[in-house]
């Protein structure tokens, strides 16, 4: 007998559609999401904000202690808030996706988002979107996806995403750059790295559009669930 709701963890590198398909598939299947790059997105706002170093631990480890972050569901993209302050579209900033693998590479900053993220998820019926939740965060997660694309379709998509917000500042091959970096600390690091769960389900998604993906995955889960 299942003693929550189901969970879906959707894991996977930069750019490979995580947000949009998890999104998509929580409107699709009823369930909460749970964007946990958001939040540590969002401390590291905090941190830059706060004019502490990026790399003094101890006073981030103080900040992330006493930090209290909401997600809000508000339509199709959740609001994203930091000790009372909306940083939704802040968090998306050049400046703070720069700096977000050197927070989330610390020991107490994962510690205590992880822990949030598992109370967030302990009644089940959500869609968690990261790069550890299959792995570290929700390991008996009833259906795990890693979703991945090349660093060059990544970029691509990363690129017309920036040209219709109106933002050219970048070029194509800087992109590229950028990605192959993240993935690099990300999958590199010594806590957490970025890794496919030995029972996750990849699915690469060069030449697959969003609905073919959201197929998928529904199609899975709805396996999963005449199975349970
Ligand atoms: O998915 P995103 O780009 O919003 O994630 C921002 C950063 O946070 C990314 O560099 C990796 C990190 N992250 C993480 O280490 N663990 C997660 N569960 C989610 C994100």
């Amino acid at each position: 007998l299942r003693h929550r709701q189901p969970i879906i963890a959707i894991d996977g590198p930069a750019g490979a559609g995580k947000s949009t398909v998890t999104r998509k598939i929580a409107q699709a299947l009823g369930l909460l999401y749970l964007d946990t790059g958001a939040m540590y997105r969002a401390v590291t706002w905090l941190v830059l904000q706060s004019g502490i170093a990026i790399d003094d631990e101890p006073a981030i480890a103080e900040i992330v202690s006493q930090c209290q972050i909401e997600l809000i569901p508000d339509g199709e993209q959740p609001r994203t808030v930091i000790n009372g302050e909306d940083v939704t579209e802040a968090i998306r900033s050049l400046e703070v996706t720069a700096n977000v693998s050197a927070i989330a590479s610390q020991w107490a900053v994962r510690q205590a988002l992880v822990k949030q993220q598992q109370a967030f998820g302990r009644q089940g019926g959500i869609v968690a979107e990261g790069r550890d939740i299959g792995t570290t965060v929700f390991p008996d997660a009833e259906l795990k996806i890693f979703l991945t694309a090349s660093v060059q379709e990544r970029a691509k998509r990363r690129l017309l995403e920036l040209h219709t917000k109106g933002k050219i500042e970048v070029t194509q091959e800087q992109l590229e750059q950028d990605i192959a970096q993240r993935d690099q600390l990300d999958s590199n690091r010594a806590i957490s790295p970025l890794r496919k769960a030995s029972d996750a389900v990849e699915i690469q998604t060069d030449n697959l559009t969003i609905d073919d993906v959201i197929q998928r995955v529904v199609g899975l889960y709805s396996r999963e669930q005449g199975t349970a």
